[in-house]
């Protein structure tokens, strides 16, 4: 089985950006998660286009990008413009979900949607034929470092069983808290797809944490 890691760069030191982002590159990680946070669907305020458009000039690298914003859709356009190749929202932050699924698709870019862990996973049931990517939240979004919520190894089964029975080849992501203590579970569960902040840029070798990482999955699978 695959193993992508995707090293969110809301724990890099951002004046060190590109080194880290290139350290993280050589250590193996596939996509690079860009956490946009509007201080309203989440506490915090983060990054948005400025910073993705720095990015963009120093990597090809697929830029996998999780809106957690009130009324994501007023993005797809000017992201896709970028060149963002994920684009991930909530339906919790938005109504016409499909529409906006659809939308993000026709500007080529893949389209996702993610779950609070409150969110139960009837959420995208309906529109599942629809999906490039799920992802679920192992953590209540707006920050690095929290720890992992155990209850969503048994969620990333659901949906593993959700995805498979609807022949579907999304991607199936998790986000917050994984560590190399906490990515074998996340790992067997069926995740294919792992988001790691604090494990990656935390560490003082960021490429030898990004191998750290995939190891811990696929020794325990
Ligand atoms: C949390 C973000 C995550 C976060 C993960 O709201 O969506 O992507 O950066 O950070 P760690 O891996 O430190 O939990
Ligand atoms: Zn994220």
């Amino acid at each position: 089985m695959a193993v992508r890691i995707a090293p969110s760069l809301l724990s890099t030191d951002l004046g060190r950006l590109r080194e880290q982002v290139e350290a993280a590159l050589e250590g193996g990680a596939e996509w690079l998660h860009v956490d946009v946070m509007d201080g309203r669907f989440v506490p915090n305020l983060t990054f948005g286009a400025p910073l993705i458009r720095a990015i963009r000039r120093f990597t090809d690298a697929p830029l996998d990008v999780h809106l957690m914003v009130l009324e994501p859709e007023r993005y797809i356009a000017e992201y896709a413009e970028l060149g963002v190749n994920v684009f991930t929202f909530h339906p919790e932050a938005t109504v016409h979900v499909q529409r906006h699924l659809a939308e993000a698709q026709a500007r080529g870019m893949a389209a996702g949607l993610a779950l609070n862990p409150s969110s139960p996973l009837v959420l995208v049931e309906e529109v599942v034929g629809d999906l490039d990517l799920l992802l679920l939240m192992s953590v209540n979004p707006g920050y690095g470092g929290q720890n992992y919520l155990p209850a969503t190894t048994e969620k990333i089964r659901r949906a593993r069983a959700l995805l498979d029975r609807a022949q579907s080849a999304a991607a199936l992501e998790v986000d917050g808290g994984i560590t190399t203590d906490t990515i074998a579970a996340a790992c067997r569960a069926g995740a294919d797809t792992f988001v790691a902040g604090t494990a990656v840029f935390g560490q003082p070798d960021i490429a030898a944490a990004v191998r750290a990482l995939q190891r811990a999955c696929l020794e325990k699978v």
